[in-house]
């Protein structure tokens, strides 16, 4: 069965209702595994078909655990080439993380990466969510056609 991986980190419980929207999305798709955690290791990472992640805004910057994941799958030399990923993030005036996250995945890693990155302005209203689960649909249909 293909994996879908969301990683969400989520201080004020923002970016977190978008995940919780992402998953939806993604579980009505069948022949899909979805999996939302908070920390993944680099071997859950490699195994997965397409990683979605969750990032909030802080400091003009992605979180510390969100950089140290990447920064931990990166030395560990962790082969994500052609998976999917992509990212999502509340924020509240400058929403920089998704787009920086995205650089990552994509310039350290290869993966295929789904542009914008989804960027909601504090809490998510249920237009915003409808996005949240179209994006997590949009890439579980992917994975699972392979
Ligand atoms: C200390 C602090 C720093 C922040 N820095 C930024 C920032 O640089 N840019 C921005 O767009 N939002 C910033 N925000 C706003 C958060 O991104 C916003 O509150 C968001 O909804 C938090 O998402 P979460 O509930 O998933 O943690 C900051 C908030 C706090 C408390």
């Amino acid at each position: 069965m293909a994996g879908l991986l969301i990683i969400c980190d989520s201080h004020t419980g923002n970016t977190e209702k978008m995940a919780e929207a992402v998953a939806e999305g993604a579980k009505s798709v069948a022949g899909v595994e979805v999996n939302t955690k908070y920390f993944a290791r680099p071997e859950e990472l490699a195994q997965a078909d397409a990683i979605i992640f969750g990032a909030p805004t802080y400091n003009h910057d992605m979180t510390i655990p969100i950089k140290q994941m990447l920064e931990e799958a990166a030395k560990a030399n962790v082969q994500l080439n052609g998976k999917i990923g992509a990212a999502f993030g509340s924020y509240g005036w400058s929403g920089e993380a998704p787009r920086l996250v995205l650089e990552v995945l994509k310039n350290r890693f290869g993966m295929n990466i789904i542009e914008p990155g989804l960027a909601v302005l504090y809490t998510p209203n249920q237009a915003k969510l409808e996005e949240c689960r179209k994006l997590g649909k949009l890439i579980a249909e992917k994975i699972a056609a392979k």
